[in-house]
């Protein structure tokens, strides 16, 4: 088999990426170590900065996203046994953020993929990179009958996610990593309830944090911090709901409906970068090159944004057969890779109890959040970066 780009990963970033090459008439063949109803199964972002949403359109599968996403003009910070509202559209000139599940995004370019008659091979184990220090690049795999395949192209594109194969077919040495483990991870619950309010809530106290979120006006997704070590097992729907409102203001407590989780789940909490992103003819992108704690809801944003930079590259390349976008990748790439590096960084800094820093932390916490709460410049920082800073 041949193609012209082989993609590792049918997550968003290999789904988006596979659906504007296609937009430009080059081939892809992407392979997935898991099944279709896994990958649409897994519960993960949220939030859509308006450059993703734009990004979807642009690929064609943002009819659904227009119709059902929720834009939101703010968000709200609690501590101190209040609310307070971060005007983010009068902040920024007019922007806001979509409220639209990964799960819906990943279900709307899967069948955009099927539609066009596109080839996933799903199940796969075994995928190994090949020779892309070179100019004839090749990825081999097993089907899930065991039978052993090979697939030429011109480039790869590692979109594999942190556990993937792509960032470890690196030859030792020629990547650096910085990583930052967080000791805490986010418990988080579905439930078929209307939200507590009509924007998400993310609030600071001493038991730890909690995030009020939605998927719809239907649909709640609530997270507390819990230990990194926390087994799911001892959440009890009556524990979390419990849990969840002694950690929010009297008010929003009062306004959270409560109904059976039919999700519930614990991610842990990582700051984690991997440079360069390309070696030869192999390109890391979104998951499988960095990977944010979820607090500035900027994961799935900065792998749209790195599918935007290795497509502009990839068009100049089959287009014109010129390197230069592809070669100015990954300096692009981790320049804004950082940025959202050190806002999610900065936002679990300010919101989560840390277990070494006592009571001069959480005082130093409450002191920044009343600045920022207070004034004009540090709230129009947050929100220039919440909404998704310029590409
Ligand atoms: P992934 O989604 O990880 O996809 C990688 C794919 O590659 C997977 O399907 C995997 O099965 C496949 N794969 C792995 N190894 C192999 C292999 N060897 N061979 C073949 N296939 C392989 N981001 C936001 O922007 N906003 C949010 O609000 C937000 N909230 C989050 C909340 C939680 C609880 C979590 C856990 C994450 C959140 N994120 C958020 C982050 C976001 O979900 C990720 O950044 C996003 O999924 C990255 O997409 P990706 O396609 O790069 O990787
Ligand atoms: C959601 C996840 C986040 O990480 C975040 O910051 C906001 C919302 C969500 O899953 O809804």
């Amino acid at each position: 088999m041949r193609t012209q780009v082989a993609i590792i990963g049918s997550g968003p970033s290999g789904l988006l990426l596979g659906q504007l090459l296609a937009g430009i008439g080059v081939e892809t063949i992407i392979l997935e170590r898991s099944s279709r109803a896994h990958v649409l199964g897994r519960v993960r972002a949220g939030v859509l900065e308006q450059g993703t949403v734009d990004l979807l359109g642009e690929a064609g599968a943002a009819d659904r996203l227009h119709a059902q996403g929720l834009q939101h003009a703010g968000i709200s910070l609690a501590f101190d046994g209040r609310a307070h509202r971060i005007d983010m559209t009068a902040l920024t000139g007019g922007k806001h953020v979509t409220v639209y599940g990964q799960t819906e995004v990943t279900l709307d370019l899967m069948q955009k993929r099927e539609a066009s008659g596109l080839v996933t091979v799903f199940e796969t184990s075994n995928v190994a990179l090949h020779d892309f220090d070179g100019a004839f690049p090749f990825v081999t795999y097993d089907d899930r009958d065991g039978v052993t395949h090979r697939i030429g192209c011109d480039v790869i594109a590692g979109c594999d996610g942190y556990h993937g194969v792509s960032r470890r077919s690196v030859p030792e040495g020629a990547l650096k990593s910085f990583e930052r483990q967080y000791p805490f991870g986010w418990l988080g619950v579905l439930a078929e309830v209307p939200p507590a309010d009509h924007e998400l809530i993310y609030a600071n106290h001493e038991r730890g944090f909690a995030l009020c979120s939605m998927r719809s006006p239907q649909r709640s997704r609530y997270y507390v911090q819990v230990p990194a070590d926390e087994r799911v097992e001892v959440w009890s729907d009556d524990r979390f709901w419990d849990e969840l409102r002694r950690r929010l203001p009297p008010q929003t407590a009062a306004a959270v409906t409560i109904g059976p989780s039919f999700e519930k789940s614990i991610a842990p909490l990582r700051s984690f970068v991997a440079e360069p992103m390309r070696f030869g003819r192999l390109f890391l992108v979104g998951d499988a090159a960095h990977i944010v704690p979820p607090t500035g809801a900027k994961g799935l944003n900065l792998a749209a944004s790195d599918v935007r930079y290795l497509f502009a590259g990839l068009r100049e390349f089959f287009s014109d057969r010129s390197q230069a976008g592809l070669d100015a990748y990954s300096a692009k790439a981790l320049a804004r890779v950082w940025k959202a590096v050190r806002f999610s960084w900065w936002m679990t800094t300010m919101l989560h109890r840390f277990p070494e820093t006592g009571e001069f932390g959480q005082r130093i916490q409450e002191a920044e959040l009343d600045y920022l709460v207070h004034s004009k410049a540090a709230s129009t920082a947050l929100a220039e970066n919440y909404v998704g800073l310029p590409y």
